[in-house]
Formats: structure tokens, C-alpha cells, sequence
């Protein structure tokens, strides 16, 4: 057998390997964690009121249908898993998720809850972050029984995470009251502190628990959403109070994920700015295609932005000319933008690097 031959049967073999795998085991797994903000479903399943199952949400998904996401259709890890190559991972409590497409990865994220325990609990029986990191130890446990421990130990290691929390603990914790019980116990910069140094013991967790790349997003402009103006401002002007706890909470988070790397000795923690993402499109909406970034496509009151989205609320007839979808989440269409930044922003937006970056550097291990 001639040497030139056995190079040809084994490329050949490579070839074959890459293109006959289900995508399931060929594109990396993807694991997320947090709010709304990134819920692919999970709170379906859970009796609480933050809820996205019934329609008009997902009336531009691909089966125009609710799906739980939070969004008119596809989600920010939606978007993620695209550009990954993969499908969609499912809500962990989705009872479909079982056998392959555990390999796929799965979705531990939850609407309403934040990094303390007391954000959110209005909406009662939501899976909170140390719960998540639980599923996660769990689904670990499942994967194993399927590949083997050492097979599931290097998919969890390769994967890649997403985890978006702390917009949760200003808006339906603090700011949710007048008078609340952490306002009275807290000024913004103090309460802001607390929760990087709950976030970073969450990161840790999550270390522990195997993951080497970390998206990590803190609040978006929280002050600026339609319910923000709608209750927290006078003619439009994005609300002080929730603007300056973004202002004060990002840079923070910046800086303890540059701690953690150092301390840790390497690049595992990755920041996704994504107030300055959204600040692009929010003071310049007709520069991104956007007839308005203060009016959501679905509510009521002003700027659509008082109550919750449901069948009786106005609905825009264009989804790609709003910036949010409801009072407080942006549509598919701000959501690609804002995943475009993830893969190819500068290090304005993506520290210590962009997406597509971290890609290149792990297909080369
Ligand atoms: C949240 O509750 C869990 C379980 O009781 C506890 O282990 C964790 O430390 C709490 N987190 C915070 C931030 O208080
Ligand atoms: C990603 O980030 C790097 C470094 O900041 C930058 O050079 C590159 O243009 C960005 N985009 C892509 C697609 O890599």
C-alpha cells in the first residue's frame, strides 16, 4: 500500500466522519444559564407566572407558534447554537430532551430569576441559579450513563456556556418597589458589589463543575426598555435609577471575570457587554433599521410598555422595524444584531475576545 494511497483512505475517512456525524456530536455542546433574557422553554413546565406560552410570542418562529422563548422567535442562544453549527438546545425539563440530544447540550435558564435568591420570588416556582448549576450536575450524570464518564466529562470541557444574570436583581428585586427591602438596606453601588461577588461564586460553581468557556452577560440597558419608560421616566428619556445600576454593575462584572481568568490562569470567562451592544441600536434606531428602539411591537400604554404581552395587547404588524419585542425583551431581529457583536465585536464589546475568535482558538486544541 503506497504511503500517497494511505493518506487518501484516511482523509477520505476524515472527510467521511465530518459530514456523515448527526450534527449532534459534530458542533461543540452549548450550555446556558440565567433569565428570560435566554429561557428556551424551561418555565413551561413550572407553575409560575413568568411565562412566554401563549400567543403572540413566537408568532415568527419557525412553527409561528409559542415555544416559551421570549421573544417573537428565535432567542439569543438560538442564534449562538446557529452559528455553532448545532440545533437549538432544549429546555432541560423539556421531556424530549433524552438519549443523543443530550449531546447537544441543554438549557437551564429560567424567566425571572437573578444571582440572590429573593429576586423574582413574586413569580414563585422558578428555577434559581444554584438550582440550574444543580440540573447541570444532574444532566452530567445522564450524559455519563450514555457516553461514559471520560466521553462526558471532555463534551462538558469542550462545550462552550452561556450564562446571562443580574438584570433580574435591579428590575424584579430592587427597583421593583418603591421601598424595597434591598433599597433600605443598600445604595446602588453597595447592592451592585454584592451581586458581582455572588456572580463570581456562581462562575466558580460553574468552573467546578467542568465548563472552560464562559459567555458572560450582565444587564442589558435595563433603563431604557419600553416598561422602564413607561413607569420610571418623564417624556421618553430612559430611567436614571435602572440606567445607573447598568452603568455601575457592567464595568464591575468586567473586571472580576479579568480577576477570575488571572487567578485561574487562563481565559475561561469571557465578558459580552451587552448594554453597550444594545446602546448602538437604542440612541440610533433608524441606523439599524429600527422605526423606533422606545415603542415595544407588544403591550399596551405607553410605549406598549405596561403589563405583560398577551393575545389582547397591540401588536405591531412588522417585527423587524421594532428594537424590543415586549416591555422588556428585544425581537429576533435586535437579537441578531446583538449575536452578530458577540461574534465579531472589538474589545469594546467582547473582552478579552469575540466569539469567532474563541472558536478559531478551540478548534485548534
Ligand atoms: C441561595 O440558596 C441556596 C440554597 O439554600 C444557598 O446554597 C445559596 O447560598 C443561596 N444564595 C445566596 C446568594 O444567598
Ligand atoms: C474578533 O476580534 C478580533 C480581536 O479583537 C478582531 O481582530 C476581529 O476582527 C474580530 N472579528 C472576527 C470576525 O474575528
Amino acid at each position: 500500500m503506497s504511503r500517497q494511497f494511505f493518506v487518501n483512505v484516511v482523509l477520505a475517512i476524515a472527510l467521511a466522519m465530518v459530514f456523515l456525524l448527526p450534527p449532534a456530536e459534530g458542533a461543540r455542546a452549548f450550555f446556558v444559564f440565567g433569565d428570560s433574557l435566554v429561557d428556551n422553554g424551561n418555565n413551561n413546565y413550572l407553575v409560575t407566572t413568568a411565562r412566554a406560552d401563549s400567543p403572540p410570542y413566537g408568532i415568527d418562529y419557525p412553527t409561528h407558534r409559542p415555544t416559551g422563548r421570549f421573544s417573537n422567535g428565535y432567542n439569543i442562544p438560538d442564534l449562538i447554537s446557529q452559528a455553532l453549527g448545532a440545533e437549538s438546545t432544549l429546555a432541560y425539563l423539556n421531556p424530549e430532551l433524552n438519549g443523543e440530544k443530550l449531546l447537544v447540550g441543554a438549557n437551564f435558564a429560567s424567566a425571572g430569576i437573578g444571582i440572590l435568591n429573593d429576586t423574582g420570588i413574586q413569580f414563585a416556582n422558578i428555577i434559581r441559579i444554584f438550582q440550574q448549576l444543580e440540573l447541570f450536575a444532574e444532566y452530567q450524570q445522564r450524559l455519563a450513563a450514555i457516553i461514559g464518564p471520560d466521553e462526558a466529562q471532555q463534551r462538558v470541557n469542550q462545550g462552550l456556556v452561556l450564562i446571562t444574570l443580574g438584570g433580574n436583581d435591579y428590575v424584579n428585586n430592587y427597583f421593583l418597589t418603591p421601598i424595597s427591602a434591598r433599597r433600605l438596606q443598600y445604595n446602588i453601588q453597595d447592592y451592585s458589589v454584592l451581586l458581582i461577588s455572588e456572580y463570581r461564586k456562581i462562575l466558580l460553581r460553574l468552573y467546578e463543575l467542568g465548563a472552560r468557556r464562559v459567555l458572560v452577560t450582565g444587564t442589558g440597558p435595563i433603563g431604557c426598555v419600553p416598561a422602564a419608560l413607561a413607569t420610571g421616566s418623564r417624556n421618553g428619556q430612559c430611567a436614571e435609577g435602572p440606567q445607573q445600576a447598568a452603568a455601575i454593575f457592567n464595568p464591575l462584572l468586567i473586571n472580576m471575570l479579568q480577576g477570575l481568568n488571572q487567578e485561574i490562569g487562563s481565559d475561561i470567562f469571557v465578558a459580552a457587554n451587552a448594554v453597550q451592544m444594545q446602546n448602538n441600536f437604542i440612541s440610533n434606531p433608524g441606523g439599524f433599521g429600527f422605526i423606533t428602539s422606545k415603542i415595544a411591537c407588544c403591550g399596551q400604554g405607553p410605549f406598549n410598555g405596561v403589563g405583560i404581552c398577551t393575545v389582547a395587547s397591540n401588536l405591531c404588524p412588522d417585527r423587524n422595524v421594532y428594537a424590543f419585542w415586549d416591555p422588556f425583551h428585544p425581537t429576533e431581529r435586535a437579537n441578531r444584531i446583538i449575536v452578530q457583536t458577540i461574534l465579531t465585536g472589538s474589545d469594546e464589546y467582547m473582552s478579552p475576545m469575540n466569539l469567532s475568535t474563541i472558536m478559531a482558538l478551540d478548534s485548534k486544541i
